[in-house]
C-alpha cells in the first residue's frame, strides 16, 4: 500500500464513529465486474458491495437513468405521484404476487414499515393484545431499534435494551420449534429465505411449506427478509419465487437499487392496507430519482436472458467449488443459492479474506467463519473461472 492509501485510511477513520474495522484498501472505481483501490491494484468484486452491485459497477443503462433523471427532477414531497413512482411500482406488482408498494430508503427501513404494517394488520384484525413477532436464530434483518430486536445478536448487546418486548427467536429449519412459539398473541413472522449474515443457511421446502400452512391456520402475518436474497440474487426476481410459497410481505433493499440507496415493502392487499394517512411514511422514499433506478435496475434484470444467466453462472460457480472441494482438503461445506455463495473451510476467516483480496478477489464473512461470495448478476462463465482459480490458489497457500 503507498503512503497516500495509508493517509486517508488513517484521516478517514479519524474523523468516523468507528462502526467498522478499517480495511487496508482505499477503493477508487469499478468497471462490470472488477474494482480498483487507488493504488491501480485489480480486484474481481465477489462482495459487490454485499449483494448490492446487482448490475455491476457504471452499468451504461444505470448511468443514463441517473443522469437524465437527475437532472429532471431529483426531490418532492412524499405525498405527489410521479411516472418514475408509478413505473417501479407496477414492475413490483406486476412481476409477484402483491398489490401494494411502499418505498423506503434502505433495508432497515423495509423492516421497520414491515414491522409496523405486520403489527397494524394484527391489532385491526386480531385484537389489540397481539403484537409478538416471532424471528429466527441466526438472523439478520437490520440496527435500527426495531429490525435489531428481530436479530438475534440484540442478546448480546444488552446495552442498547430494551429491545421490542414480545420477539421469540425459532431455529432455522424447524417448525416445531416455531409452533412451540406461536400463540394467540403472534402478529407475524420474520424470516429470511436465505440468511445473509448468519452463514447462508437455505430454507428447506418442507420448512416453507409448513411455514406458509401454520401462518394460515393461526392467521399470522408471514414476512420474507428479500434485502440481500432477492431481486435475481437466487435466480429469480423474487427470492420466493424458488419454494413456490407465497408471503403476505416483502422487503427488498440492496440490489434493487444496484448501488443506489432505495429499498421497497412489498404487501398483499389486506396488509398493504392498513397503513393509511399518519402511521407511516418517508421523507426521501420513493423519491423520483431512487424510483427511477430501481425501475431501471428491474427491467434489466427482467429482460430476456438475464435470470437464466443467473442460474446458469450459479451452476458453473457451485460445479466448480465441488470439484475444488474434491481437489482440496480445506473446503468443509459448500453453502446457499443462486449467486449467494457460502464456504466453510479449514482456514481462518480472516486469513482467508486476506488472502484473497491480496490475490484480487473481494468477498466478504457471514456468520462466525462463512466466507460469502456475492458476485454481481451480471458475472459470466470468464469471471467465475477467474474466482475460482483466485480461490483454489488462496486456500493453497494460507493455513
Ligand atoms: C437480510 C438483511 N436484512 C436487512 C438488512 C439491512 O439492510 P440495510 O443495511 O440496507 O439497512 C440487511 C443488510 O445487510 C440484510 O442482509
Amino acid at each position: 500500500m503507498t503512503d497516500e492509501a495509508q493517509r486517508i485510511i488513517d484521516d478517514t477513520f479519524d474523523v468516523l464513529v468507528k462502526t467498522y474495522a478499517p480495511q487496508p484498501v482505499v477503493m477508487d472505481r469499478g468497471q462490470g465486474c472488477r474494482a480498483w483501490d487507488t493504488d491501480g491494484k485489480e480486484y474481481l468484486d465477489f462482495a459487490a458491495g454485499i449483494a448490492v452491485a446487482s448490475l455491476g459497477h457504471a452499468h451504461p443503462a444505470l448511468l443514463e437513468t441517473i443522469n437524465t433523471q437527475a437532472a429532471r427532477l431529483m426531490a418532492c414531497q412524499a405525498s405527489y405521484a410521479t411516472k418514475e413512482k408509478l413505473q417501479a411500482a407496477k414492475i413490483l406488482v406486476e412481476h409477484s404476487c402483491f398489490d401494494l408498494v411502499y418505498f423506503s430508503n434502505s433495508g432497515t427501513e423495509g423492516i421497520e414499515t414491515a414491522i409496523k404494517m405486520a403489527r397494524k394488520w394484527a391489532y385491526d384484525h386480531k385484537g389489540h393484545d397481539c403484537h409478538e413477532i416471532i424471528a429466527f436464530h441466526n438472523s439478520f434483518h437490520g440496527r435500527s431499534m426495531g429490525a435489531a430486536s428481530l436479530t438475534e445478536k440484540c442478546h448480546s448487546q444488552p446495552y442498547f435494551g430494551p429491545y421490542l418486548p414480545g420477539v421469540h427467536f425459532a431455529t432455522f429449519n424447524d417448525i416445531d420449534s416455531v409452533r412451540a412459539l406461536v400463540s394467540d398473541k403472534t402478529a407475524a413472522i420474520f424470516i429470511e429465505p436465505v440468511q445473509g449474515e448468519g452463514g447462508l443457511a437455505v430454507a428447506d421446502q418442507a420448512f416453507m411449506n409448513d411455514l406458509r400452512a401454520l401462518c394460515d391456520e393461526r392467521r399470522i402475518a408471514l414476512v420474507f427478509d428479500e434485502i440481500q436474497c432477492g431481486m435475481g440474487r437466487l435466480g429469480t426476481f423474487f427470492a420466493y419465487e424458488n419454494w413456490g410459497v407465497e408471503p403476505d410481505i416483502v422487503c427488498l433493499a440492496k440490489g434493487i437499487g444496484s448501488g443506489f440507496p432505495v429499498g421497497a415493502v412489498v404487501a398483499k392487499g389486506e396488509f398493504g392496507a392498513v397503513l393509511v394517512p399518519g402511521t407511516h411514511g418517508t421523507t426521501y422514499g420513493g423519491n423520483p430519482l431512487a424510483c427511477a433506478v430501481a425501475a431501471t435496475v428491474m427491467k434489466e434484470l427482467l429482460a430476456p436472458g438475464f435470470l437464466e444467466n443467473v442460474r446458469a453462472t450459479s451452476a458453473l460457480f457451485f460445479e466448480g467449488l465441488e470439484d475444488l472441494k474434491r481437489k482440496t482438503n480445506k473446503i468443509t461445506a459448500i453453502k446457499g443459492m443462486g449467486l449467494m455463495v457460502g464456504l466453510d473451510t479449514g482456514v481462518e476467516i480472516k486469513a482467508l479474506l486476506r488472502g484473497l483480496q491480496d490475490n484480487g478477489l473481494m468477498a466478504t464473512q457471514a456468520g462466525k467463519a462463512t466466507l460469502r461470495l456475492t458476485p454481481p448478476l451480471i458475472a459470466g462463465k470468464a469471471e467465475i473461472e477467474d474466482a475460482l482459480e483466485i480461490i483454489g490458489k488462496t486456500l493453497a497457500e494460507t493455513e
